[in-house]
């Protein structure tokens, strides 16, 4: 695949991807020396000026200290876990923002869950590579202050990519912990009484710029050096084998009939299995392995995902309001990162998925999106003229969705 690091006109990162926040390493290579199964830091994997246009004190300042902050994503950590005091919020339910300030003074850290669901560029990361690496990808920021701790040891249940954007930042990664489990199944949890840490493996300082990947199940914690440190944690929530096969099992039992028989054999309703059934066994285990409903099964998980992306409408209103919105001498590309699914609807009609909307698209419609998907930009006016005034409103509809933007 070919590795894409486009900078726009301020010297940002245009479209991510992994090389991009890597250093340059390629995916594969990380796919196979890396991936579920070491950590890997790379210094100056960011540039720092594109670090710090990604998330920087100043944008934190903004978020936090907003007035009326109404924001369930904001949290505060104290003593390495989130601090659940009801005077967080005030009466009215907005963050409490100067009781927030006073307990970062006393070196507590801030967490904003979901920070891609209200950053552009963080929306963007996290998009750009969702659609790349076909996983659900989503990011938390941490503030953390001047030499205090951030998270106490501890494991996650799913993959990170730590990028620091500002300040410094100490982590250590432990060797194992009591109870390890490989590759922890999503759910499992870290538990502080039981899965104390081995000895420390290695110790380092994130500095701007700099990113680490952590695999699931591999114990680590981190505290801020001088200076407040700020990085965005992504969540990278790949489908594993168990996943997979669980999600073809699951499917394929139940609309066969061969696999809702009944198993007659006695000596199994007494915990035994007879030879007969023992192979019948074997056979429908074979049965499910068809390529077919493993294709099936892969369309059906690329479906679900599609279904649950959000729109990526960011910039949008700006379009609208400099008049650009869908006039006859506008121009529509497909939008870089648009997760979607061209299909039929019951009718057989065609039709789009654009994170979770159906847009019908009827012959036209499906003709203008091949084209688009074939990476042409159009003119809004030409599109009209080809396919009549009703190709108006499913490009308004498109642009809505998120699956077109103006060029
Ligand atoms: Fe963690």
């Amino acid at each position: 695949m070919q590795q894409r690091k486009r900078l726009d006109s301020d010297n940002h990162i245009e479209t991510w991807s992994l090389p991009s926040l890597l250093g340059g390493m390629s995916t594969d290579y990380f796919a196979s020396d890396f991936l579920d199964k070491n950590y890997l830091c790379v210094k100056g994997g960011l540039g720092r000026e594109q670090a710090d246009a990604l998330f920087s004190l100043e944008k934190l300042d903004r978020i936090i200290t907003s007035s009326g902050v109404n924001n369930p994503q904001v949290e505060v950590i104290k003593n390495g876990t989130v601090e659940r005091s009801p005077s967080l919020r005030t009466a009215r339910g907005f963050l409490n923002v100067p009781y927030v300030l006073s307990l970062v003074n006393e070196g507590c850290s801030i967490r904003i869950r979901s920070v891609d669901d209200i950053d552009p560029e963080v929306a963007d990361l996290c998009r750009d590579l969702s659609k790349e690496l076909n996983a659900n990808i989503a990011a938390n920021l941490y503030f953390t202050p001047y030499k205090q701790p951030g998270f106490n040891p501890h494991f996650d249940d799913h993959d990170v990519l730590i990028v620091q954007t500002a300040g410094k930042k100490k982590w250590k990664i432990y060797s194992d912990y009591e109870g390890a489990t490989a590759l922890p199944p999503r759910g499992q949890v870290f538990e502080k009484e039981v899965n104390a840490p081995g000895h420390v493996l290695d110790e380092f300082v994130l500095s701007v710029g700099d990113v680490l990947y952590i695999p699931r199940g591999m114990m680590h914690a981190a505290s801020a050096e001088d200076d407040g440190s700020i990085h965005l944690t992504l969540s990278l929530n790949w489908t594993t084998w168990a996943e997979f096969l669980f999600e073809l099992v699951a499917t394929e039992v139940m609309n066969n009939d061969c696999y809702r028989k009944t198993i007659t054999d006695v000596h199994f309703r007494i915990g035994d299995i007879s030879g007969d059934t023992l192979s019948e066994a074997q056979k429908l285990i074979q049965n499910l392995s068809q390529e077919e409903y493993i294709r099936n099964c892969a369309a059906d998980i690329r479906h679900s995902y599609i279904q649950k992306v959000k729109a990526p409408t960011i910039r949008s209103l700006t379009s609208l309001t400099q008049r650009a919105w869908s006039m006859p001498n506008s121009r529509i590309r497909l939008r870089n990162n648009a997760l979607y699914e061209v299909t039929k609807n019951n009718d057989d009609v065609p039709e789009i998925i654009v994170h979770g909307e159906n847009v019908a698209l009827g012959p036209t419609g499906k003709q203008l999106i091949e084209e688009l998907i074939g990476g042409a930009e159009l003119s809004v006016g030409a599109i009209i003229q080809q396919h009549g005034e009703e190709s108006q409103s499913l490009v308004d509809s498109l642009l809505a969705a998120g699956l077109v933007e103006i060029c």
